[in-house]
């Protein structure tokens, strides 16, 4: 075990750094950049099945027998899974470290069997990111949770790697979220997923892309949760996710309880390079400390070991603004 070495999932990293779900894990080359660079694992770009199937309703009947305009989806669907599958084996063969591919998924319906031949083509392990953007105001926090339980129970029944659930943080009680994937034997939660939001143009008068990276002050919406959920009796690993710019934002996120460490933005903006100046900041920092790995720090100031816990529950300002602060 290297001094930076990290158990995440049951498998074993050689850096708490993970290279997160996106373009950057496409392909077998940044894969292998990854790597070279001192990745611990990679979790490749999610399946969509949003865009999946967003290109088969694009497709115009070839014929008027509704059979084949079956068939022709069915072809096109089956021809982006093997491509994905293809990746999963060739980066396999490639790299030596972790390979988690990913599946962005709205429904407990939909790809729970395909997930079982990401298994058969060596995954490691498998990220599921559910997104489901609650647009009916009929429709409750329980049902929507329903959906998670459901996809949760399928995946179980069918899958032998460990499952780690990637969430966005706006739930009514994290914790109990959380608790719930434990009761269910989910081996991990990436916290937290950073989506695609919508912002507003007023000279053009039109809706428009927010920033798709994330900056470190991101942080603050991360780092209470990390410490709380790591903090619980729960036998599930925390991958932090959102605001990592810095080895110092992961050391942050493994002092908070994180067992392993996302990083995307960073990566898009300074290249996949810079995760080894990460991991040199994480060493010469542990060297100052003197802990000799991650496992003498982690955690350290969790809402459990930390002296002064109610730090993590505060949500208000009123001292901050008194003169007593
Ligand atoms: C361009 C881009 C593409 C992404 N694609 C995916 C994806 O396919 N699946 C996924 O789970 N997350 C995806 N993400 C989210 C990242 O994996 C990550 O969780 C998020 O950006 C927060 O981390 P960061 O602050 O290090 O960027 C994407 C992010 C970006 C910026």
């Amino acid at each position: 075990m290297g001094k930076l070495s990290v158990r995440y999932l049951g498998l074993e990293l050689k850096s708490p750094l993970i290279v997160s779900s996106s373009r950057l894990t496409s392909t077998l080359g940044y894969i292998k950049e990854s790597e070279d660079s001192g990745a611990g694992a990679v979790v490749l770009k999610s399946l969509f099945e949003e865009q999946i199937n967003q290109y088969v309703n694009n497709i115009q009947p070839v014929t008027s027998y509704p059979e084949a305009d079956d068939y022709t989806a069915y072809y096109i669907k089956s021809h982006s899974v093997d491509e994905y599958l293809n990746l999963i084996r060739k980066a396999k063969e490639l790299v030596n470290i972790p390979v988690i591919p990913s599946i962005n998924c709205y429904t407990a319906e939909g790809w729970t069997g395909f997930a079982r031949n990401i298994q058969d083509a060596g995954a490691d392990a498998l990220e599921i990111n559910v997104f489901l953007l609650p647009t009916d105001r009929k429709q409750t926090a329980a049902d929507s949770e329903k959906i998670y339980f459901e996809l949760i129970e399928k995946l179980k029944k069918i899958l032998t790697i460990p499952i780690s659930i990637k969430i966005g943080f706006r739930f009514s009680n994290i914790l109990h979220i959380i608790d719930q994937f434990y009761m269910r034997k989910v081996e991990g939660v990436v916290m937290f997923n950073r989506f695609y939001e919508p912002d507003i143009d007023i000279n053009t008068l039109e809706v428009v892309p927010a920033s798709i990276f994330s900056n470190e002050n991101e942080r603050r919406m991360v780092l209470r949760w990390i410490g709380m959920v790591s903090a619980q009796d729960l036998k599930i690993d925390v991958s932090a996710s959102t605001g990592v710019h810095s080895g110092a934002d992961a050391i942050r996120y493994l002092l908070a309880g994180a067992n392993s460490v996302q990083v995307c933005s960073a990566l898009y903006e300074k290249g996949i390079p810079f995760l080894k100046k990460m991991n040199s900041q994480i060493e010469t920092w542990m060297d100052q400390k003197g802990y000799s790995s991650i496992n003498d720090f982690r955690g350290k100031l969790n809402y459990r070991n930390y002296k002064k816990p109610l730090a993590f529950e505060r949500t208000q300002f009123m001292k901050y603004f008194s003169s007593e602060d």
